[in-house]
């Protein structure tokens, strides 16, 4: 009985996962939107969001959940506000689809909306306020929406988390190592490695878990014990990086926001990975013959027939190092970072690494997974406002690009807030008189850090740094370099200064001086000279002379 509902979403339609690419659809609508709520609130953010409005109307929950179609548009309420979002679902592709294969759109929304604690979607939220629920009705809205909104109950407890990491969001948890962190360790801890989920962590059963092979013909099913025990075991250290690693620095107010969370420095880790060789297993299976790509799907979903996914070339699918992983850093998988078996795709974006996997598919064509038809792709810089069409014309992104990051000394802040850093050389540093300046670089594809150098000068003049990296064969360097620079305290003026630091591949790729000029709507592959602005504390410099 509809009236018996308080709020939108009737609990029989309950989705078990929701998708943060919705969250960037949402900030896309805020910003782009081309159908206004009938009624908006101003956008004043000294408004509490859901707190009651006295100037706007009221609407029952009844109303509420008549606005269910594209016809009457998409409404939901949140505490004492009621919310048109007709233009979030209507501008965002994600939002369309959902919309399309099953109609459940406004739960997925209503999940984004309700679940995020990153304070910007609930301020976005509020710029869609249309009017108020009755009184009285807030409190039987909220214990129904607690009843869905729970499916993170199953994430794993994590430790730890303020010491290692910068948060982007909770639900589903997005964090980022901080960068002193990262390059504490040629190798870094499972316990620091950066996590960025889409949806909530899948509960496995391990007894009952089997992963799918097929090409559409025929498919084969293996549990993790015909995986682990048929099959040699192979061992990379690879750098995990996401291509929206440092998005945070590509915002900027001429060229507009970025979707996304904004990363800094840390979306990025460097960890031995065994499993098996993807190729084995294809092989044996006798899919290695036919098909342009291969497609992974995780345990992660929003419908059952919508899974986080992604897809790689046949060619790299079939080469030496992609693996169908068991353990990080010599144990098991974790389960934030994919337990019991994720896909390692060396040299790629992170995107590609599907964890939880349960399903691959050998295919004429790309996965049709969101993530890799929509969300993975670098939209030329022209477009601020994707089209499917753009999306179309965009290849998904694969290799990785030449980057690097100074990552010492750091704050404990998040760095894109940081403008001047102070710093306090240590002990060392302070008996050596020389700055010590740490940070990674890494290219994609397998191709080796070629050198690394700083500049104190905007770039007139650049250092050589030193480099930390492994002797890994031709076209197959997965893994990071850290380099390591000293300033001598001569060197180092008292009042503020910038770094700036840049890298260089064995096939002379060096990265641009400035995001401006590679800016992308989705905040991709920012690969610009990294730069950090330091104080040195006076009285240091001073004990060292
Ligand atoms: N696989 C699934 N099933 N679900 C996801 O959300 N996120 C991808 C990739 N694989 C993701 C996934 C992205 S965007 C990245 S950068 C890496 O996992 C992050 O891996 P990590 O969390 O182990 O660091």
């Amino acid at each position: 009985m509809r009236s018996r509902f308080t709020f939108l979403f009737r609990r029989k339609l309950k989705l078990q996962i929701i998708t943060t690419s919705l969250t960037g659809g949402l900030v896309a609508g805020y910003i782009f939107s081309k159908y206004k709520p009938i009624v908006r609130a101003e956008a004043d953010i000294s408004v509490k969001v859901g707190e009651r409005i006295s100037t706007l109307p009221t609407y029952s929950m009844t109303e509420v959940a008549k606005h269910t179609t594209a016809e009457k548009g998409y409404w939901l309420a949140y505490k004492d506000g009621v919310y048109d979002i007709t233009s979030y679902v209507e501008n965002h592709p994600g939002g369309k689809m959902v919309l399309r294969s099953a109609g459940k759109a406004l739960e997925a929304c209503w999940k984004i909306f309700t679940m995020h604690d990153m304070d910007h979607v609930y301020e976005i939220l509020e710029e869609y306020r249309i009017g108020n629920l009755p009184p009285g009705e807030r409190e039987v809205n909220q214990r129904e929406q607690e009843k869905i909104t729970d499916l993170f109950q199953y994430d794993p407890e994590r430790l730890n988390i303020k010491e290692n990491f910068f948060v982007r969001s909770k639900r589903p948890f997005n964090a980022e190592t901080k960068p002193s962190v990262l390059v504490s360790s040629f190798i870094t801890p499972v316990e620091q490695f950066f996590v960025r989920n889409h949806m909530h962590v899948p509960f496995v059963n391990i007894n009952e878990y089997k992963l799918e092979i097929g090409n559409g013909k025929s498919t084969h099913s293996l549990s993790f014990d015909d995986l682990t025990e048929k099959y040699q075991s192979h061992t990379i250290t690879s750098t995990l990086a996401c291509s929206g690693n440092r998005r945070g620095a590509m915002n900027n107010d001429e060229q507009g926001t970025i979707r996304g969370a904004p990363w800094y420095v840390g979306a990025i880790g460097n960890a031995r990975w065994t499993g098996v060789r993807l190729r084995d297993v294809l092989q044996s299976l006798g899919l290695d013959k036919e098909g342009k790509y291969v497609q992974f799907y995780g345990l992660d979903c929003e419908t059952p027939k919508r899974c986080y996914g992604g897809s790689i070339p046949i060619e790299k699918a079939l080469s030496d190092d992609v693996l169908i992983a068991y353990e990080m850093n010599n144990e098991s998988l974790t389960r934030d970072h994919g337990y019991p078996l994720r896909i390692i795709v060396p040299g790629s974006i992170g995107a590609r690494s599907v964890k939880w996997v349960n399903r691959i598919v050998v295919s004429d064509k790309e996965s049709d997974s969101p993530w890799q038809i929509f969300d993975y792709k670098l939209l030329p810089t022209s477009v601020k406002q994707p089209q499917k069409s753009d999306y179309d014309a965009a290849p998904a992104i694969q290799d990785l690009n030449v980057n690097s990051a100074i990552c010492y000394p750091s704050s404990t802040e998040d760095g894109n807030k940081v403008k001047i850093l102070s710093v306090q050389p240590n002990h060392n540093d302070i008996k050596n008189k020389k700055l010590t300046i740490k940070g990674y670089a890494l290219s994609g594809g397998g191709k080796q850090i070629q050198n690394v150098q700083v500049s104190l000068d905007h770039g007139k003049t650049w250092l050589q740094a030193e480099l930390e990296q492994l002797a890994e064969p031709h076209m197959r360097a997965w893994a990071w370099t850290l380099w390591t620079y000293h300033i001598p305290f001569d060197d180092l003026p008292s009042k503020p200064f910038d770094i700036i630091c840049r890298a260089t591949d064995t096939n002379a790729n060096s990265q641009p001086e400035s995001p401006v000029g590679i800016w992308n709507v989705l905040g991709h592959m920012n690969n610009a000279w990294h730069k950090i602005t330091l104080q040195i504390d006076e009285k240091c410099l001073k004990k060292g002379s």
